[in-house]
C-alpha cells in the first residue's frame, strides 16, 4: 500500500501528518483505536480524504477496508471537505416548533447552498441535526462548538456576518 514516491516525502514535510504521526504513535498500542484515531484526523484534516485513510490504515496496521467500513458507517466522519464554519440546524421538534425550518431556508438563501454543501470559499457548511439537548433555548443552531440559542429567521444575515467579520480579523 505504501509507495516511494513525491507524495510520501510530501507527507512527511507536511505539518498535519507530522501531528497524525504522534497521534498514531500514541494510540498504536491500544485496543480500539481506530475511531479515536480517526476523530483526531479529522480534526486535523477537516475531513478524512483517503490518503489519510490509507495512512492512519498503514500506521495502526489494521485492513483499510476495516477503515473505510468505520468511516462510512458513522455519521460523524466525512470524506468530503467541509467549512471552516460547520453550522449545524437543530431540527428537532422542540426547535421546529420555534422555526428553525424557516431559519434554515434563510440559510440555504443567504449562504447559496443547500443542506451537506459547502460555501465556495470554503467558509461555510450547512447540516441539519437532531435535537442537541439544549430546548430551553429553541430554536437553536451550533457553528462549530458554538451554541446560539432563541434565534428568529431574521437574526441570519447578521450571524452571518458575524463570521465573516471574525474571519476578516484573523487574516
Ligand atoms: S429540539 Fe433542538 S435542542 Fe432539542
Amino acid at each position: 500500500m505504501s509507495c516511494n514516491c513525491q507524495c510520501s516525502t510530501d507527507k512527511k514535510n507536511d505539518p498535519r501528518f507530522q501531528q497524525l504521526d504522534e497521534i498514531i504513535k500514541q494510540h498504536k498500542e491500544q485496543a480500539g483505536s481506530l475511531i479515536p484515531v480517526l476523530h483526531k484526523a479529522q480534526g486535523i484534516f477537516g475531513y478524512l480524504p483517503e490518503e489519510v485513510q490509507i495512512y492512519i490504515a498503514e500506521g495502526l496496521n489494521v485492513p483499510l477496508s476495516e477503515v473505510y467500513g468505520v468511516v462510512s458507517f458513522y455519521s460523524l466522519f466525512t470524506t468530503v471537505p467541509r467549512g471552516k464554519y460547520v453550522i449545524n440546524v437543530c431540527l428537532g421538534t422542540a426547535c421546529y416548533v420555534k422555526g428553525s425550518g424557516r431559519i434554515m431556508e434563510n440559510l440555504k438563501k443567504e449562504l447559496g447552498i443547500s443542506v451537506g454543501e459547502t460555501t465556495e470559499d470554503g467558509l461555510f457548511t450547512l447540516e441539519g441535526c437532531r435535537c442537541i439537548g439544549a430546548c430551553g433555548l429553541a430554536p437553536v443552531l451550533t457553528v462549530n462548538d458554538q451554541v446560539h440559542g432563541r434565534l428568529t429567521e431574521d437574526d441570519v444575515p447578521r450571524l452571518i456576518r458575524l463570521y465573516k467579520l471574525k474571519e476578516e480579523q484573523a487574516s
